[in-house]
């Protein structure tokens, strides 16, 4: 194993965007020897910038934390109709809304880049894309350690070839967002097959290991050649999440999971739910992160009413995750 990153432990905890975790939570991770990731995904750069201090307020000295970010086509803020499809399900809801939903703008690269100098962030971690040679060059200079995200020996040797200092490999087993970038197909390639086969064709690339990873398989991992292991569900169904303890009871009962990339126009893994049959019917045209801000809202609002069959459950399919424990029970495991 080798420990570039220099921590503690060879464990990560998933970035985790759309309000799973928050400053406290990362804090407490990183604190403990184990890698935190912020999700800037979905946040204005003045949230995530609130997130950074407010993490970094209640870090330890000279302890690490990581930002992960969302790499996106450049898009100008916009207006679109909501389709028909979604007016039909707000009527059903009795959730009266306008017929208008707000995309907003990207954010560029450039700004990033600027915000994570500003905190002397030193790691940063990219999804869905991999930086450009303009920001490649500007994060070496600046000594922060880049991390792609790889769900195929492809993307893999993409990162590789763009500098990247590590690379996380995403298996289908993994919750939320499948992290593809050169393709729209779905990926169903275990993480235990994905990691054999890049080691053995890339011997001593840093390898990080996602996707169904639980405290009893974890150290398997480690040994069939994984330099460290990103863990997102057992994060995410400890006591401090962010996410309310009855949606958290409701995924673990309910621990059917399906890929689906009707809802926000990406493959994501989550629990099967009435929302993706009743999009499945339809022909989703919009691609992400565009279909993920038109069905934001009807989401939000079934979130609020706990009405689980229109909600997005993201989580991932290794049934050992599914049992709610509190945070320092997950680290102490983990670190034991
Ligand atoms: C709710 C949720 C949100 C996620 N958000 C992000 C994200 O913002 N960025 C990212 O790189 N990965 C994200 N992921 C994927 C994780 O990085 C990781 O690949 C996945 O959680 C690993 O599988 P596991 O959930 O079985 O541990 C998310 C996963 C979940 C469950």
């Amino acid at each position: 194993m080798k420990n570039i990153f220099n921590s503690k432990y060879p464990i990560i905890q998933a970035p985790m965007a759309g309000g799973i975790i928050n400053p406290q939570f990362v804090a407490t991770v990183c604190n403990s020897g184990i890698i935190g990731f912020i999700p800037a995904g979905y946040l204005s750069i003045l949230q995530l910038e609130e997130f950074i201090i407010n993490v970094k307020s209640l870090l330890k000295p000279n302890t690490i934390f990581g930002v992960n970010i969302f790499i996106e086509q450049f898009r100008q803020s916009n207006i679109i109709d909501k389709p028909k499809y979604l007016i039909d399900i707000e009527k059903e809801l009795n959730y009266k809304s306008t017929d208008q939903v707000q995309v907003p703008a990207s954010i560029s690269e450039n700004d990033y880049i600027d915000l994570l100098i500003k905190h002397s962030v030193k790691m940063v971690s990219c999804t869905f894309g991999f930086f450009n040679s303009k920001s490649i060059q500007r994060l070496k200079e600046y000594n922060i350690k880049i991390i792609g995200n790889a769900t195929n020996i492809e993307e893999f040797e993409y990162c590789i070839k763009h500098k990247a200092d590590a690379i996380v490999i995403q298996g289908t087993e993994a919750g939320g967002h499948q992290a593809s970038f050169m393709n729209e197909r779905v990926n169903l390639t275990t993480t235990k097959e994905l990691l054999t086969q890049i080691r053995k064709v890339y011997p001593s690339t840093i390898i990080i290991s996602s996707g169904g990873i639980s405290t009893s398989n974890y150290k398997e991992f480690l040994n069939l050649g994984a330099d460290y292991v990103q863990l997102g569900t057992a994060f995410m169904l400890t006591h401090e999440s962010s996410l309310s303890e009855i949606i958290k009871q409701f995924i673990i009962i309910s621990k059917n999971t399906t890929l689906n990339n009707k809802i926000t126009g990406k493959y994501a893994r989550g629990v099967q739910n009435k929302l993706m049959e009743v999009l499945d019917l339809e022909t989703v045209n919009h691609h992400f992160p565009i279909q993920h801000y038109i069905t934001t809202e009807i989401r939000k609002y079934a979130k609020s009413e706990n009405n689980y069959d229109f909600m997005s459950l993201w989580v991932g399919s290794n049934p050992d995750n599914f049992n709610l424990q509190s945070l320092e029970d997950l680290i102490k495991t983990l670190t034991n």
